[in-house]
């Protein structure tokens, strides 16, 4: 891993809670609340009661058919009835339950009754465009409150979401929507971004001619832009024409627990994404007690995660888990530094957010304008703040902790992947932290710090980080593939545990301290992109040969891409093969695969049977030396 990592070995800076926090905390003993977590499955069964159940489950987990967990086994539950429809029945109703604001100031608040009307209204589209239970229906949306609307219509009637994260491309949702099958994409005209407008639609409609399942396009008008519809008849629609006149009523399909709910795509060790496949009753169940214990939700509180929903935070931590606990959901499209770097702190001080959790690349992006932001605003409704995607490191934690939280806001620095679909390394709000640990394994989950042969390694040396005990909000598969669900992540180690792909140590205390991937992912600005996918991009274009990708250290993003590249004969690696090559990048997967770097070669390391040895090239990077190098071909 390129990380430096040196720093988090000497940081031994303590901070116990603020007395504030500690009084309004729902659980204030967390070691006791550790020890109660033992109990694992009671543990989970008691949070699973906090929902409505149709049917309740006959056990708790099945363990029978391995590494296939089932959880609340035949019990009868909806998402949607959860998380929207029963709060209409009490004082929630009127409450706010998506407020969204945008970069251009404007807000749209709709409370639970509206969610459920719109909810209802948009089910009923879906059933009428021969949506059944099971069917997949993709999303490639900015966020907006269609999106979450979309979601949740599709978890009341049964159908599967897969939401592809609008900054991915072309390549990247045809690869998408052919694996999932989708028969519907729900797009919109544009995004707003930095002052402009970034048009969607044209890329959906670029994607869709390659994609034979898609039957019909459903097109949200969301901006100011004038979009260009097909005449085909009955391929495009509007999404307000649809809704209009819809019914607002629609019936709550009884899901099982084991349902699928959604798949959300993520990138691993080969060029092919992977299709996380999320079911309904553990995952509801493990998004919204993780939330509760992380963050202390409480009647009153104004949450904002600055995640997109394209991603697994998003899924997880803007739309159910909140909407689970009824509390107020923040949506907020546009960047951090527009108009100007203070727009978070000035939307904190005018709604009041109490819950703040986003990435450390945007911290680490922001501190580099100073405190002066910050310090224009009035950030006393904030309580505890929180981060995720990869490893905060000390210096951003501390500016994090004195400008944002002026050091009365624990920070929740929370470990989890999208194949986890909850938290599950988090400290809770009366956890003393140090900055860059991401502190112990939440209550009733177990973890820990192996060698390859999954034997626990001595305190302070690094090791691969292993879930020990199934969790409810764990993904069931890989869709389309189990084998590569049982290979990748539980025939790594033996011992039956689930292997996270991550290298992680423990210091004597027993916290724990995340290194980075311990396989050929990066991690950009939080974002998980796979160097195969990347290189199989390159090597598409007609002026390279081959291409050899791996991380470079960036102080903003953590990592960003270095590329190594054999061009074809004739072709020399001048500014307008590197512009070209950017551009070929940036169509294929989105503005995500961000180039610091890229050199021409003549020869890349590989093994005798032909695969790229990463690790030397990453070794010579860094100075260090290439380890064993016995498989090197000659
Ligand atoms: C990394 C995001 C350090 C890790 C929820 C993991 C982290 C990958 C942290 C999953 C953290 C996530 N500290 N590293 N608090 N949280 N990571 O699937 O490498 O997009 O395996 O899920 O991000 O990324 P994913």
């Amino acid at each position: 891993m390129s990380k430096d990592t040196s720093v988090l070995l000497e940081e031994d800076r303590v901070f116990k809670p603020h007395y504030t926090i500690v009084e309004e905390a729902h659980i204030k003993n967390w070691e006791a609340e550790i020890e109660k977590g033992k109990d694992h499955e009671k543990y989970w069964e008691e949070k699973a009661r906090m929902f409505d159940w149709f049917k309740k489950w006959d056990m708790v987990l099945d363990e029978s058919n391995k590494p296939f967990y089932k959880w609340f086994v035949n019990g009868k539950t909806n998402m949607t009835h959860n998380a929207v429809d029963r709060w209409i029945e009490t004082d929630k109703r009127n409450q706010v339950a998506i407020l969204y604001v945008n970069e251009r100031g404007e807000e749209r608040k709709l409370t639970y009754y509206e969610l459920h009307r719109e909810v209802n209204r948009t089910a009923n589209v879906l059933k009428r465009l021969g949506i059944r239970k099971g069917d997949a229906v993709a999303m490639y949306l900015p966020m907006c409150p269609e999106l979450v609307i979309s979601m949740l219509a599709c978890a009341k009637i049964g159908a599967v979401h897969s939401v592809i994260y609008s900054g991915l491309s072309v390549g990247a949702l045809v690869e998408r929507l052919n694996d999932a099958k989708a028969k519907i994409i729900i797009t919109a005209d544009g995004t707003y971004r930095r002052g402009k407008v970034i048009k969607l639609k044209p890329i959906v409609d670029e994607a869709i001619l390659q994609c034979p399942t898609i039957e019909t396009t459903v097109v949200v008008k969301h901006t100011d832009i004038e979009i260009e519809m097909s005449d085909i008849s009955g391929r495009e629609m509007l999404f307000d024409k649809l809704i209009e006149g819809e019914d607002d009523e629609c019936e709550t399909e009884e899901m099982d627990a084991e349902d699928p709910l959604f798949i959300l795509y993520t990138s691993g060790s080969t060029g092919k994404p992977k299709g996380v496949l999320h079911t309904t009753g553990g995952y509801m169940v493990g998004v919204a007690s993780t939330l509760q214990m992380t963050f202390d939700i409480h009647n009153g509180d104004l949450w904002w995660c600055t995640a997109d929903i394209g991603w697994i935070t998003g899924h997880s931590y803007v739309v159910y888990g909140p909407l689970l606990l009824g509390t107020t959901t923040l949506l907020y499209e546009g960047a951090p530094d527009y108009p100007d770097p203070g727009v978070w702190w000035s939307i904190v001080e005018r709604y009041g957010v109490t819950k703040f959790y986003t990435a450390p690349t945007a911290i680490r992006h922001l501190m580099r304008f100073g405190d002066k932001h910050p310090r224009k605003y009035n950030l006393k409704s904030l309580k505890i703040l929180g981060t995720v995607g990869e490893p905060t490191n000390p210096e951003a934690w501390i500016w994090y902790y004195k400008n944002i939280g002026r050091e009365r806001c624990p920070i929740i620095d929370t470990w989890w992947q999208t194949e986890t679909g909850m938290h599950l390394i988090a400290p809770l709000p009366v956890t003393p932290l140090k900055p860059g640990s991401v502190t112990k394994p939440l209550p009733g989950i177990e973890a820990d710090i192996v060698d390859e042969n999954g034997k626990p390694v001595p305190l302070g040396k690094g090791g691969f980080l292993v879930i020990k005990k199934p969790w409810p909000a764990m993904f069931r598969t890989l869709f389309n593939d189990e084998e590569r669900y049982i290979n990748v992540y539980w025939k790594q180690i033996p011992g039956g545990v689930y292997t996270a792909g991550d290298m992680a140590r423990k210091d004597e205390d027993g916290y724990i301290w995340i290194q980075g991937r311990s396989d050929d992912v990066l991690n950009i600005a939080g974002h998980r992109i796979g160097t195969a996918e990347v290189e199989s991009v390159f090597v598409a274009h007609p002026a390279v040969a081959e291409a050899a990708v791996i991380g470079k250290e960036d102080p903003i993003k953590g990592e960003v891409i270095k590329a190594f590249l054999i061009l074809k004969k004739g072709h020399q690696l001048n500014a307008a093969l590197i512009e070209e090559l950017k551009r070929h990048l940036r169509h294929e997967l989105g503005p995500v695969a961000v180039i610091g770097e890229m050199v021409q070669v003549e020869q890349l390391p590989k093994t005798r049977s032909g695969k790229i040895m990463r690790r030397i090239l990453r070794a010579r990077e860094e100075g260090r030396d290439p380890g064993d190098t016995s498989t090197l071909e000659e």
